[in-house]
């Protein structure tokens, strides 16, 4: 069994590949990045001297590239992993995010046609259902939810999974879809909302919490959606979307106070800043079908979660410093520099 991990540097993808790499010895992971911004072959360094591993070096919309790969590795099962992932970037510059995001998807699908496999799976993201309104706590997006996105990361994302189906309805490829509430755990990219924290907070620099910081967020730990992802491809029916999540809803402004008060840091380094362009409101995922059809169901505790995710900031400095020092400056610095105060 050979599987094509693309985006296998980046945050899930490399989670997923230590998953699948321990899980099941006997498999060949080939992992394919273009090691963006986001992806790191220090995060691999620990499997890549395993027989059982390669990684490659491309972009996945370099189509003569992937198709070389597909025939070299004929692999059998892709999981897309790859993409533009930070919705504040996508505000900036959206067309990256429809490059990478729905050609580099048709790429894959395409290869997928030419050389054959036995499944497509395209990990996707909650985000595609919009949001919900805070008053409505009785609301879930299930897999019957319409698609109706925000901004230009969510819509390349929607784009991708429309292209999915329909490769599956017309040309019969054998696709699967997950779409994933909130992530956290080892190698999160700092610019995303709990690793910027606990990073910033070590260093006494101020914690920007967009507007009120009321807006309502699903998190899993990272773990548990590779551990979803893996039951998905051996045993998710075919055409099939899975949505993926723990029915762990917190507001962004509880989960900053919980890492101050779990670093020892004070609660008058939060700063309300300008608000996220169209910024949704809650995210909340309804799991009953996974869990009813694969029987997959969420191991770790929020509370145990944070604590693991904490704790490897604290232990894997040398991971993250490198990371924040290079062009990450000029990133923080655009986003945040000028960035108005906002008055709660
Ligand atoms: P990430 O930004 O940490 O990693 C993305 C990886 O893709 C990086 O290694 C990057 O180098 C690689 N990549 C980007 N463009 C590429 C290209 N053109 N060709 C090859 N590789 C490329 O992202 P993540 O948070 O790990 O998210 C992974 C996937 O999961 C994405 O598809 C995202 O939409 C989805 N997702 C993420 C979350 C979350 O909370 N992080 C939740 C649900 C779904
Ligand atoms: O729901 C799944 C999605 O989760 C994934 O599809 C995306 O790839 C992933 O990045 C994530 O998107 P979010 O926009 O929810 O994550 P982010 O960490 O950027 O922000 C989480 C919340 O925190 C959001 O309401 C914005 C807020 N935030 C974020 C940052 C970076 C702040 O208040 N301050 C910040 O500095």
């Amino acid at each position: 069994m050979t599987i094509l991990v693309t985006g296998g540097a980046g945050f899930i993808g490399s989670n997923f590949v230590f998953h699948m790499l321990e899980k099941y010895p006997d498999y060949r992971i080939v992992c394919v990045d273009k090691l963006t911004y986001a992806g790191n072959l220090s995060t691999l360094k620990d499997v890549m001297n395993n027989p059982q591993f390669r990684f490659v070096k491309a972009d996945i919309c370099d189509r003569q590239a992937i198709y070389q790969l597909f025939e070299e590795e004929k692999p059998d099962i892709i999981v897309n992993f790859a993409a533009e992932s930070h919705v504040d970037r996508s505000i900036e510059n959206p067309e990256i995010f429809l490059q990478t995001n729905i050609l580099g998807t048709q790429v894959l699908m395409d290869a997928c046609r030419k050389y054959g496999i036995t499944r497509y799976h395209q990990v996707s993201t909650d985000e595609v259902y919009g949001d919900l309104p805070l008053d409505r706590p009785d609301l879930f997006f299930t897999e019957e939810t319409p698609i109706h996105t925000s901004s230009p990361y969510s819509s390349s994302k929607a784009g991708a999974d429309l292209l999915v189906l329909a490769y599956h309805r017309t040309y019969g490829l054998p696709v699967t879809i997950s779409r994933c509430s909130n992530n956290y755990g080892p190698y999160h990219f700092p610019e995303k909302l709990i690793p910027l924290m606990i990073i910033n907070a070590l260093a006494d620099k101020p914690l920007p919490v967009y507007g009120e910081g009321l807006n309502v967020r699903d998190w899993l730990y990272v773990e548990d959606h590779c551990r979803a992802i893996d039951l998905i491809i051996h045993k998710g029916t075919v055409g099939e979307v899975y949505n993926v999540g723990g029915h762990n809803e917190m507001k962004n402004i509880d989960i900053v106070k919980l890492i101050c008060e779990k670093l020892g840091k004070p609660e008058s380094l939060i700063t309300h800043v300008a608000d996220r362009k169209g910024h949704d409101m809650r995210y909340a995922i309804d799991p009953t079908k996974i869990h009813r059809e694969l029987g997959w169901l969420p191991e770790t505790k929020f509370a145990d979660g944070i604590e693991k995710t904490i704790q490897w900031y604290l232990t894997h400095r040398e991971w993250w410093e490198e990371i924040i020092s290079g062009d990450y400056q000029k990133y923080y610095e655009k986003m945040y520099g000028g960035r108005e105060q906002f008055m709660v």
